[in-house]
């Protein structure tokens, strides 16, 4: 076989017999990491001028590489590429297509490069783009959360613990703290960005390059503020893969608990919400049904997010620095994840928006169960009577309620002065339902003032970052 023959692979030199089309097939990985090809152009393009400027290429071959490559980037959005399994992975693919198209130039575009520090650059290079992506999908579903919030201030329903009504509070409470929840999601990725952020090109196959490149200009010209410092490192690390996975898996668990709240509350059991029926399905056996298949698939997917972490970590754990092949089977655990939060927290956004609060429901549910009790106690406290105290004899007044099937705000004011004589005819104003949310006025209580105020944080920290 002649040097540069098509039919070789580029590593071929070395080898006498072709590879085993069992191989090919095992160690291909371009069906998945073709996801990449953008970035790959990228970094080629930036690696190319940079040859250039370092002269290990002309201008004129740099010039036909670069047009060669952005040749390619538009074969491939048209779906003209033919992306060939023996050619292994995309890093190989492209390059194929560009000495095909280029001829020798191109053949010399891998000069002070290796696949290893070229798809480590592409996938930070994907990463920095989707991180910015997700941020921008949480901010939609915190919107979405926020209008409903502002637009049902006068909604109260039970707030529960142990999932036993406990006291009351404002629906726009309830949805804020999901906000917030959301928000440190958003913080996180945005963390992790700092350390995806890093040229790892430059870093040859794992002992650094030989030739004069410059990696500074391939770090400016691809935007990276920072070189990474170790080049074993740079081939062989994924924790910056790990930190957004694990941004995106504890932002799964936040969307998979308010899933989980949108059926309990769609449930007859609860009736706190309606779902529109552009948001639900229906059965094909029980024509009553109406059900929340949307809020069940987000809170189903998070398995697969939270696997994708796992399998992640199982790849890495056992690895000798510093490149080894193992690290190609990072790619599809990360896209699978990455497209499944996406496409997770732009349904969830259109469904918030969607829903329809049973206004009746929740306050009725508020009024049953004694959920002013804390308040009664208070009330005891405020008039100088020990919280301990106050607590045991709120404790027999329910007690006697439930034997009576009355609530509290039911017995005679008598009654109250049987279990102590610090009780006055204001003590019912002080345990109205309304009065024991507008009470918790301090940061990050219910009050109506509170959330207001919370709402306004959260709008201005979602135009500011
Ligand atoms: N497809 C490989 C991966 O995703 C690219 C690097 C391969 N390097 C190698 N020396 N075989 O990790």
């Amino acid at each position: 076989m002649k040097v540069g023959s098509r039919t070789r692979k580029p590593w071929g030199g070395r080898f006498q017999q072709a590879t085993d089309p069992r191989v090919e097939a095992y160690t291909a990985s371009i069906h998945v990491d073709r996801r990449l090809s953008k970035h790959d152009i990228a970094g080629s393009i930036a690696h190319a001028r940079m040859l250039a400027k370092c002269g290990l290429l002309t201008r004129a071959e740099a010039d036909k590489i670069v047009a060669g490559l952005e040749e390619i980037g538009g074969e491939i959005e048209r779906g003209e590429f033919r992306f060939d399994p023996s050619l292994e992975d995309i890093h190989m693919a492209i390059e194929a297509r560009l000495i095909e198209k280029v001829g020798d130039a191109g053949a010399k575009l891998h000069t002070g490069r290796s696949r290893n520090d070229q798809v480590a650059l592409d996938l930070r290079l994907y990463l920095r783009d989707e991180i910015g992506e997700l941020r921008h999908l949480i901010a939609g579903l915190e919107r979405a959360l926020i209008a409903q919030a502002e637009a049902h201030l006068d909604l109260i329903m039970p707030g529960y613990t142990h999932m036993q009504r406990a006291q009351p509070i404002l629906l726009a409470h309830h949805l804020m703290a999901y906000v917030e929840m959301l928000e440190r999601d958003r913080e996180r990725l945005l963390d992790a960005l700092r350390r995806v952020d890093v040229l790892p090109l430059g870093s040859g196959a794992l002992a650094g390059v030989g030739l004069p490149i410059d990696r500074r200009f391939v770090a400016r010209a691809l935007g990276f503020p920072e070189l990474s410092a170790n080049s074993l490192d740079a081939v062989s690390d994924r924790d910056f893969v790990v930190e957004p996975l694990f941004a995106c898996t504890l932002l799964m668990t936040h969307l998979s608990r308010m899933a989980e709240e949108i059926v309990l509350w769609a449930s007859a059991e609860f009736g706190f919400i309606e779902l529109s029926d552009a948001f639900a399905t229906g059965s094909s056996m029980m024509p009553q049904k109406k059900n929340p298949d949307v809020a069940e698939l987000a809170r189903g997917k998070t398995g697969r997010v939270f696997g994708a972490m796992v399998a992640l970590l199982t790849i890495i754990k056992g690895l000798p620095l510093s490149y080894n092949r193992d690290l190609q089977e990072d790619k599809e655990p990360l896209f699978d994840s990455v497209e499944s939060v996406k496409a997770t927290l732009l349904v969830m956004a259109s469904l918030v928006g969607s829903l329809t609060f049973c206004a009746d429901r929740m306050r009725r549910a508020t009024e049953d169960g004694f959920l002013n009790a804390t308040d009664l106690a208070d009330y005891l406290v405020c008039k100088g009577m020990p919280f301990r105290q106050a607590h045991e004899v709120v404790g027999l007044l329910v007690r006697g309620a439930l034997a009576r099937r009355c609530r509290l705000e039911e017995l005679s004011l008598k009654e109250l002065q049987t279990a102590s004589p610090l009780f006055e005819k204001d003590v019912f104003d002080y345990i109205a339902l309304d009065a024991c949310i507008e009470r918790r006025t301090a940061t990050g209580g219910t009050a109506t003032s509170a959330v207001k105020k919370a709402i306004k944080a959260a709008k201005t920290r979602l135009r500011s970052r």
